[in-house]
């Protein structure tokens, strides 16, 4: 179980345009800010299977789609839609005042050996 970590300001609205990406640093790891409709989601951005950056991947009903080898990820959740049981981190988010707050990542990763392609990262 997670340590339970405060609310920390890591952007402001402004900088996540409406179907955007925006790369923020956040307890030592590198997250991606993704706002979808009125949602908005942090995951990690290191994608799993060889460590391309999810940020810059394409967005379409709730998935981001790796820019290297198109592997999907809901962003809710962190799941790969190819096997739900290989996740990303992710990380609760709110917003207050226009700043973007992220906590404690509400789906840790899965472990690299639960990759079903084998890759060594
Ligand atoms: S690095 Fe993301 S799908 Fe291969």
């Amino acid at each position: 179980m997670p340590q339970s970590q405060p609310w920390q300001t890591v952007a402001h609205l402004d900088d996540l345009a409406p179907g955007g990406s925006f790369l923020v640093l956040f307890a030592g790891r590198d997250v991606a800010l993704f706002r979808e409709g009125d949602e908005i989601y942090a995951i990690d951005d290191r994608c799993p299977h060889a460590g391309a950056s999810l940020c810059g991947g394409t967005v379409e009903d709730g998935v981001v789609t790796c820019p290297w080898h198109y592997w999907s990820f809901r962003l809710r959740d962190g799941a790969w839609t190819g096997n739900p049981r290989v996740k990303t981190g992710t990380y609760a988010v709110r917003v207050v005042g226009g700043d973007i707050q992220l906590a404690a990542p509400a789906v840790p990763p899965s472990p690299r050996e639960d990759c079903p392609c084998g890759t060594q990262v």
